[in-house]
């Protein structure tokens, strides 16, 4: 086989054979097909696309690339779930432990990451003692013995995209559904999940800026979920402005324990239960979503879930007195109320800027060597549609340094205050199969 051959073949727009596709992805991986092929290669898929097949296929073949994870010694269904990334997005926080206290095994691994907060491991370490450097054994013990357990990314799982996604990085091949959709699926199988749930954001905090393209990502993933013999479901949901409240680490840990004592954020709350009630539908808990829904709604007000979190974090090393002694936590040495300059109703808040803003206190990573502030970060008092007047705190800024007025600026040029607005739609669309 001449890779000559198969860029000429995708060029036409033929689809190319499962064969042809291992072969290109193997190839490619083990270094013998160039980068200057593949990127003809990737440019012609994102010009000629690919069926649904191929989009299956290279699915698989990035999940041939490396390990895989074999959860195969924990009993029940392994389900997974995949955000495509947002702006205080506390959602996973919340979800391994209320879906776990239904007794579905939730067996998460988890990365740290670039972005305007750390990733959920990042956070987990808000809490003292905890520690994500379990061996694989340990990891599928804590899972069968109570539920859930996250560990740190390890292993070489899946090279090929690893490549590939630096390639399509500096060739502007980035933004292809097929492309797009293999990847982050090819990712979730290799991980070792039987069944997965898709939360596709969409908006100003999210990777695609428009419903109508998180409508088709979200509907190629579930496609080829479904296609591999991974039951997938999704959600659309909204990221134009920040998730619940909490902006920042330890913030979010806050956020998410009061979730789970069942005072969590409106949106929060719904998010967690819609996915909440995919996941353990999919692990077969429940005749339907909505009786899902009902069993996970029980356990978030009869504290069953807060126990669950308890359990885990405890068994993971990290103190679980943190759910009633928030003072256990990392706590920046100022906090700055930012004043709404006059009446009306927010009527934006540009989630991606509000995310800079948080970024610029510490608490993300912008290259993968800085060091987080677990401590600091925002809380938002008001969301879209809610009516402030002149003077009220709109959010407070939780900062160890003192002078935050270029954080403060960044805010008020991003939550904007008019005469009229209406709360946004948080649920976009659930999409089944
Ligand atoms: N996220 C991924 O993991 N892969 C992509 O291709 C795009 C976003
Ligand atoms: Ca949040």
């Amino acid at each position: 086989m001449r890779m000559v051959d198969l860029i000429h073949k995708k060029q036409l727009g033929k689809a190319l054979s499962t064969e042809e596709i291992q072969f290109m992805i193997e190839a490619y991986t083990e270094g013998t097909i160039p980068d200057y092929q593949m990127s003809a290669m990737l440019m012609a898929i994102y010009f000629e696309d690919m069926t649904d097949q191929e989009r299956s296929d290279l699915t698989m073949s990035v999940v041939r690339s490396g390990d895989q994870i074999d959860l195969s010694a924990i009993e029940g269904v392994k389900v997974d779930k995949h955000s495509t990334g947002g702006v205080g997005d506390t959602t996973t926080l919340v979800l391994a432990p209320l879906v776990a206290s239904l007794g579905v095994p939730i067996a998460k691994m988890s990365g740290r990451g670039l972005g305007h907060t750390g990733g959920t491991i990042d956070k987990l370490e808000a809490i003292p003692g905890f520690h994500v450097e379990l061996t694989q054994e340990a990891f599928i013990e804590l899972v069968n013995k109570y539920k859930v357990a996250v560990v740190g990314q390890s292993g070489n799982l899946t090279p090929a995209d690893k490549k590939l996604y630096a390639l399509r990085d500096v060739t502007s091949t980035v933004e292809s559904i097929p492309l797009i959709a293999s990847s982050i699926m090819g990712k979730k199988i290799a991980a070792g999940a039987d069944a997965i749930v898709l939360d596709v954001k969409t908006g100003a905090g999210a990777f695609m800026k428009t419903t109508a393209d998180a409508e088709n990502l979200a509907k190629a993933m579930v496609k080829i979920g479904n296609h591999v013999g991974r039951n997938t479901m999704a959600v659309i949901s909204d990221m134009s402005q920040p998730l619940g409240f909490a902006i920042g680490n330890a913030l979010e840990v806050q956020e998410a324990i009061d979730t789970l004592k069942g005072n969590g954020p409106e949106d929060l709350v719904e998010l967690c239960l819609t996915l909440g009630s995919q996941m353990a539908h999919l692990a077969g808990i429940g005749k339907d979503l909505e009786e899902a829904r009902g069993l996970l709604k029980e356990n978030l007000e009869n504290g069953k879930a807060l126990e669950t979190f308890r359990t885990f974090v405890a068994a993971q090393g990290g103190d679980p007195n943190v759910t009633e002694d928030e003072s256990l936590m990392p706590k920046a040495r100022y906090q700055i109320g930012v004043a709404a300059p006059k009446d009306g109703y927010v009527a934006e808040i540009v989630a991606d800027e509000i995310g800079v803003a948080s970024m610029m206190l510490g608490a993300g990573r912008a290259t993968k060597e800085s060091e987080i502030d677990l401590a600091v970060g925002l809380m938002l008092h008001k969301k879209v549609g809610d009516r402030v007047q002149k003077g009220e705190t709109l959010v407070t800024i939780h900062s160890n340094q003192e002078n935050v007025k270029d954080v403060e600026a960044k805010i008020l040029e991003n939550m904007v205050i008019a005469d009229a607005a209406e709360p946004l739609t948080l649920i976009h669309e659930v999409i089944t199969e």
